[in-house]
């Protein structure tokens, strides 16, 4: 899947910039911060977790402040951890001055929980769902859905990480120590003023959507974690915005892919690098024993387009060339003796994957994501906005279910990209992707999915099943995942029943 060498047919207006070395000089001298780690909410017993949503102030870089928005926290939620066959009880208080509405991503629930743009919390309200947590172990994530402002929301720190447990992901002896040696990991991307404040606009987004021209983890620019000399793993959140990233550890060293969105993989798979869009989870676990420190990258995928070569290649150029610039993205893990590591080596099998039978597959529809530019061309000040997000081409209107699905049944979504890359993202499931343009499937990818990426005049075709009702006044939604396009319209609506 790694070896495209452009991926997109348009440069991006506010970022059009090489993804390395744009930190300015003085912060890369000064000292890097530890890895932020959202606290912990156990939600397991059914605990009532309460969430606050708020504005904050976030200091990305020391010594300056920034306007953020955050759950109970000044920027970004606590780590939200429930189990399967639990109730979670969740509780949202708007504190802002405008609307909110929550989604959990990933997460098998109807549509009346589901927190769609239909669910809106107003200020000063709150919003009481509880979810039956029937789906297996995996890492979702939550994070604001409101109709027309989620890039806004989002950028500004309305996302938190949800981690669900399971009987059979406890029974393996994989790191499970939350901020010891399994740590959650959300991957973004901003930009700064020159006084450093946060700056977005989604009139002004490129037709890519909005780029930061810095990475930030857990809202830290180049932090660095302390780990024990063992088995790590990470719960990568690609929570940007728009930008899709390149994973890979500065040594080239290999790690090993074992869950996908929706759980984890049947099998440990070997990578040395991989792509991450925007809503996707991959864990890993590297293995540290070692004593070695690692710098996990997370590289601006432009860089491989502007250098039109191969990732291989790419990847060994920036490793030859001075380093200090990849630092800017980079994730160090030291580590630390005093730690406890977990030694086990990683299970061959982990879980099965029970595919539908070709003729369990019930019928297959179609979606084309299309982004026009032939639409009106009479207002050029507007330009942005005479560019069409369409889906089968309709824009999201709330006053339209798009399809009508029947639950428990299998079907095949046929999914085209007409022109760019576009994570496309579906709510209330886990799906299968069964071929990619004809091809079968990677090994890491072969997991439980709820985004897929299609790029430029590519076509992909999922296996889905819903198992929840969401009827007309909550339906769910399809869309694309570049947050920009799914304010533009790059998203429909859809009833289970
Ligand atoms: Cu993470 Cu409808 O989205
Ligand atoms: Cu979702
Ligand atoms: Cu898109």
């Amino acid at each position: 899947m790694l070896n495209r060498i452009s991926r997109r047919t348009f440069l991006s207006g506010s970022a059009a910039t090489i993804g390395l070395g744009l930190i300015p000089q003085s912060l890369a001298s000064q000292k890097r911060p530890r890895l932020p780690i959202p606290r912990l909410i156990d939600g397991r017993q059914g605990e009532p977790v309460n969430l606050t949503i708020k504005n904050g102030h976030w200091s990305f870089m020391p010594g300056v402040n920034t306007a953020t928005f955050g759950f109970s926290q000044e920027y970004l939620g606590p780590t939200i951890r429930t189990r399967r066959n639990s109730e979670l009880n969740l509780s949202y208080h708007n504190t802002l001055n405008e609307d909110v509405s929550v989604h959990g991503h990933g997460l098998h629930v109807p549509g009346a929980v589901d927190g769609g743009p239909q669910l809106e919390i107003q200020p000063n309200e709150y919003w009481k769902p509880t979810l039956s947590i029937v789906q297996p172990a995996a890492t979702c994530w939550y994070h604001s859905h409101t109709h027309g402002h989620t890039g806004r929301q989002v950028y500004h720190g309305l996302a938190g990480m949800m981690i669900i447990d399971d009987d059979d992901s406890d029974e393996m002896d994989l790191p499970d120590r939350y901020g010891v040696d399994d740590l959650p990991i959300i991957i973004q991307d901003k930009s700064f003023d020159k006084k450093g404040k946060l700056i977005y606009s989604l009139y002004e987004a490129g037709e890519d959507g909005w780029y930061g021209d810095t990475a930030i983890i857990n809202g830290a620019i180049n932090p660095i974690a302390k780990v024990p000399a063992g088995k790590v793993r990470l719960r990568l959140l690609n929570g940007a915005n728009a930008r899709f990233y390149i994973i890979t550890f500065s040594d080239n060293r290999e790690f090993y892919k074992i869950a996908t969105d929706g759980g984890l993989l049947e099998k440990p798979v070997p990578l040395k690098s991989m792509e991450m869009s925007p809503g996707e989870r991959c864990e890993i676990i590297v293995d540290l024993s070692d004593g070695k420190e690692a710098d996990l990258l997370t590289l601006f995928e432009d860089v491989f387009d502007e250098e039109g070569e191969g990732i291989a290649t790419t990847l060994q150029n920036i490793f030859k060339k001075d380093t200090s610039s990849n630092q800017n993205h980079s994730l160090k893990l030291v580590v630390d003796k005093s730690l406890n590591a977990n030694l086990a080596p990683l299970p061959e099998r982990m879980v099965s994957i029970a595919r539908p039978k070709p003729k369990e597959i019930n019928r297959t529809r179609e979606f084309i994501l299309n982004m026009d530019h032939e639409t009106s061309h009479t207002d050029h000040s507007h330009a942005h906005h005479a560019m069409d997000m369409t889906i089968n081409g309709a824009a999201m209107d709330m006053n339209v279910i798009n399809e009508r699905v029947d639950i428990g049944v299998w079907e095949r979504w046929r999914i085209r990209s007409n022109q760019g890359a576009h994570p496309f993202h579906i709510h209330g499931c886990s799906f299968l992707i069964e071929n990619m343009e004809g091809d079968t499937t990677t090994a890491d990818q072969a997991g439980w999915k709820d985004t897929v990426v299609l790029d430029d005049d590519d076509w992909s075709e999922l296996i889905v099943r819903f198992d929840h009702i969401a009827d007309d006044s909550f339906p769910y939604m399809y869309h694309c995942h570049i947050l920009e396009h799914e304010d533009r319209g790059m998203m429909g609506q859809f009833t289970v029943t």
